[in-house]
């Protein structure tokens, strides 16, 4: 077993407080994986003091050499790929393969943030009275960054690179699911020479350093995925305080697929967006409207893939569906099921626990639930997913909107005039055209709309502009 320290000021260090928590693998929660610091306001205090402290220095630091430092960790993350791949599936469940493919995502993150040192952030312009002037882009000061477990590499990659490539300092606190990941990735930062108090990392739990460190004086801005409830707790804090915040919250994503859909391609598109990490993320295909006319083909070809799925060991390189994160998660997903099956819904695959893969569920498809019932509103965080037969796309998109979640959405199609109106008038941040519902490229913004976020998206210049303040200045000679 192994004993986990934070990161604070440069130095390794268990937590003030003396307190830890045990840490259990998901696919033998018997077992202890790690015991992990779990942080208290003491340790908060330090942390934020210790990024306040290294900011002066690192905001003066060219551009281009804090960029030089992101990519000197990009070379370490990509050397060091297999062996926290293996953390990733070990801690999470997530299939190695998903876990391999995280961590080559992570690595381009970086290289990505590393290349902003050297591009352009301010625009220049001529005065109305003609002489220059110009917009300039000024980091925040020291930022908290807030982590969930399903990404447990590319979204701290995709909140940090971002942040200190743009001068920011930051405390990142990260998910109670997933700290050697976390931690994996803060030694490459160590070991590639960022300066001291730049990065600290601290682990414990939401309700107690999440609290403290959202509640501290030092920070500037706030940058939180995670959970819709706690994020509408977040927006009230963050506002009454000035805070900027980024909040990523919860989706519920729609699949449509029309007449003349690939529908190979869109079996698969569906089998992996619901699927592909046992449905934890909050770009997961929950609801798949299927027309009328092609609706038993695809229900048929999706359960002859379901059936061949091959579940078990995360570890096995060949694993498709692993466990559930945790026991909590796996009592809410066999709670919905069974839910889902007292509200008229046919469950037509899956859904059944096996306790020899530890918290591992079988991939679950409804059909003939309303679009009232429990499952197709709310967010199941696992593997559960239900099809409905649609009668025209002006229905489709209708039903796909009718939810207070807005993150992603997809659609299969031939028909250029089906993408083109999905594209203009579906209501999510994220759509794709003959792809899955999950996936987000570096170098492009992803964020929800509706009750899925909240300030500016993440990633390519969204990013930009959350993490900076932007000044206008008039030069007159
Ligand atoms: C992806 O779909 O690859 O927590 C990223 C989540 C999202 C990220 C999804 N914030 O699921």
């Amino acid at each position: 077993m192994a004993v986990l320290d934070n990161l604070i000021a440069g130095a390794w260090r268990p937590s003030l407080t003396g307190q830890t928590y045990v840490k259990r693998p998901p696919s033998a929660p018997d077992r202890v994986l790690a015991e992990v610091p779990a942080a208290g306001h003491e340790d908060v205090a330090a942390a934020v003091e210790a990024a306040v402290e290294a900011f002066p220095a690192w905001r003066r630091t060219p551009a281009a050499k804090r960029g030089e430092a992101l990519a000197a960790t990009a070379e370490l993350v990509r050397s060091r790929a297999e062996e926290i791949a293996r953390t990733v599936s070990l801690e999470t469940g997530k299939p190695l393969t998903e876990s391999r493919g995280e961590l080559v995502r992570g690595a381009s993150i970086l290289r990505f943030y590393a290349g902003e040192g050297r591009r352009a952030t301010g625009e220049r312009f001529e005065q109305g009275s003609g002489g220059a002037v110009y917009t300039q882009r000024r980091p925040l000061g020291a930022v908290a960054l807030i982590t969930p477990w399903n990404f447990p590499v590319a979204i701290p990659l995709w909140k940090l690179a971002p942040a200190l490539a743009y001068g920011n300092t930051a405390v990142l606190k990260l998910a109670s699911d997933a700290p050697l990941t976390g931690l994996a990735l803060a030694r490459c930062f160590a070991d590639a020479g960022l300066p001291d108090g730049v990065l600290n990392v601290i682990t414990g739990s939401g309700s107690v350093c999440g609290s403290a460190l959202v509640e501290s004086e030092g920070i500037a801005a706030l940058s939180f995925t995670g959970s819709v409830e706690v994020g509408r707790e977040l927006r009230v804090l963050t506002a009454e305080r000035g805070v900027h915040a980024q909040l990523e919250l919860g989706g519920h994503s729609p699949l449509i697929v029309t007449a003349d859909a690939d529908l190979e391609a869109a079996v698969e598109g569906a089998f992996r967006g619901a699927y592909a990490s046992q449905g934890q993320k909050c770009t997961a295909t929950r609801r798949m409207y299927v027309d009328d006319s092609v609706y038993v083909t695809f229900r048929d070809r999706l359960l002859a893939r379901i059936e061949s799925a091959k579940l078990g060991d995360p570890l096995q390189p060949g694993t498709e569906i692993g466990p559930l994160v945790n026991e909590s998660q796996l009592r809410t997903v066999l709670a919905a099921i069974e839910r889902s099956r007292r509200e008229g819904g046919r469950l037509l695959a899956g859904g059944v626990h096996r306790p020899e893969h530890g918290h591992l569920v079988e991939p679950a498809l409804f059909e003939g639930l309303g679009d009232e019932a429990f499952v197709s509103r709310e967010e199941v965080f696992g593997p559960v997913a239900a099809l409905y037969r649609f009668a025209d796309l002006d229905e489709a998109i209708r039903r796909a909107n009718a939810t207070r979640f807005g993150l992603s959405a997809a659609i299969y199609t031939r028909d250029l005039s089906s993408a083109r109106r999905f594209a203009a008038e579906l209501d999510a941040g994220v759509l794709h055209v003959n792809s899955p519902t999950a996936g987000a490229d570096p170098h492009v913004p992803f964020g929800g709309l509706k009750g899925s976020g909240w300030g500016p998206h993440e990633q390519g210049r969204a990013a930009l502009e959350f993490f900076t303040d932007s000044v206008t200045v008039y030069e007159d000679a």
